[in-house]
């Protein structure tokens, strides 16, 4: 038996990647720490909750005593750190919390697993899961690849740039076992209305405005989250020490594009005349140092590791659309309270 440690698995990509383990891995035993902010929801996982296999943990991943308490009591093997604060927007406004939780706390883990682990090292994994943000913004032409200087450019992706450092500081340092990677836009099922497409999904089944940022033309490669999920998978039990993996979509589209197509996909499910959410469209001011475009190369772990994105975009939406819509009460139960003043807040300043 295995005692892994995921933190983050109440949120969207951590459920996820959660399920997965708990149903594929009898024989881990995952233990999920997450401090459950307003993106952490344990509904996202209820359906494992009663798994023998499976134990939650409520706190903070920045909070040195506690996390030096877990790692006595649990005797973790692993880690799959995916716990942060996740949205651009709420960095912007927000930056010191992104440095508390993504910073302080990847180190607060890293230096807790090094105390822990530091006579036995052997079969021990630190794995990093951070975001293409990193190497910051791409003209027309070119991808990213695990090569690409850092060049962050807002307090979200400055963070976990940060902690990416950190991680690898740890292996060159210490001699951690550490892998970290780096993948594009995830979307699906569980996502927070905070980001583009559940965002837009929720405000076009309400007929609300749906706020572009700038022209619309920023350009984002998207993957389905379960296909991200098993890309963790086979780098966490594959993956080569010290390194690092790309993991995208090859599935590039302007904001703009990706809008149309989601409007044009509801006005189906929702029994509209084509066309109506797309009158829903608002130009407004766009986000401050706002990334052009992101590609990812996919080369490396395509090539050493056998993965790739097994769904379209066009399944993958239907998909997460068709999610949405029959789970009206869990984005009913997000949306109510705190979102409220978050999204007046954030729309009032457009
Ligand atoms: P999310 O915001 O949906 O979930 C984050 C989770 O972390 C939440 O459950 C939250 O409660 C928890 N958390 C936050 N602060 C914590 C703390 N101090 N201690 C313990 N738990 C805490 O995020 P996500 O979109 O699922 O992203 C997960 C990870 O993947 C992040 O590290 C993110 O940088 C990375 N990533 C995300 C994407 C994407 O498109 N969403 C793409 C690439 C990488
Ligand atoms: O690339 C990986 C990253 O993708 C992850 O590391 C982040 O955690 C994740 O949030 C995501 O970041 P983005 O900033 O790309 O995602 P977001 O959904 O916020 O925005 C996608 C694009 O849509 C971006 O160009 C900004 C634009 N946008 C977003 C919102 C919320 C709008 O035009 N209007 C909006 O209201």
């Amino acid at each position: 038996m295995k005692n892994i440690l995921i933190t983050g698995g109440a949120g969207f990509i951590g459920s996820h990647l959660v399920r997965l383990f708990v149903q594929k891995y009898p024989n881990y035993h995952i233990y999920n720490l997450d401090l459950l902010t307003y993106a952490g929801n344990l509904e996202n996982i209820k359906d494992i909750e009663q798994a023998e296999n499976y134990t939650f943990l409520n706190g903070d991943i920045a909070d040195k005593k506690y996390i030096q308490n877990i790692f006595k009591t649990y005797k973790f093997d692993a880690v799959i750190h995916l716990a942060a604060e996740s949205h651009v927007d709420r960095s912007i406004t927000n930056p010191i919390e992104f440095v508390m939780t993504n910073v302080i706390g990847t180190v607060n883990l890293l230096q807790t697993a090094n105390q822990n682990w530091k006579d036995n090292k052997t079969a021990k994994l630190f794995y990093h899961v951070s975001t293409d943000e990193v190497y910051g913004s791409l003209k027309e032409t070119g991808k990213f690849t695990e090569t690409t200087a850092y060049d962050p450019h807002s307090p979200y992706s400055a963070s976990k740039a940060s902690s990416d450092h950190f991680v690898r500081a740890y292996h060159d340092t210490y001699g951690m076992p550490v892998v970290i990677s780096n993948c594009s836009n995830n979307y699906g099922p569980n996502q927070f209305p905070e980001k583009l497409i559940p965002l837009f999904i929720n405000n076009i089944q309400q007929e609300k405005n749906l706020p572009v940022y700038g022209n619309g033309k920023n350009v984002r490669d998207w993957l389905y989250v379960e296909d991200h999920a098993a890309a963790i998978d086979l780098i966490f039990h594959q993956g080569k020490i010290g390194e690092t993996y790309n993991i995208g979509g090859n599935n590039e589209l302007t904001n703009i594009e990706l809008i149309h197509t989601l409007c044009k996909l509801l006005d189906k499910k929702l029994g509209r005349k084509e066309g109506s959410s797309k009158k829903l469209i608002t130009y407004v001011k766009d986000r401050s140092g706002h990334d052009l475009r992101y590609a990812i190369d996919i080369k490396k772990i395509h090539k050493e590791l056998g993965w790739q994105p097994t769904l379209n975009f066009k399944e993958g939406l239907e998909k997460t659309v068709d999610w949405y819509l029959n789970n009206k009460e869990w984005l009913k139960n997000v949306t109510s309270g705190a979102y409220q003043d978050y999204y007046k807040k954030q729309y009032k300043q457009r």
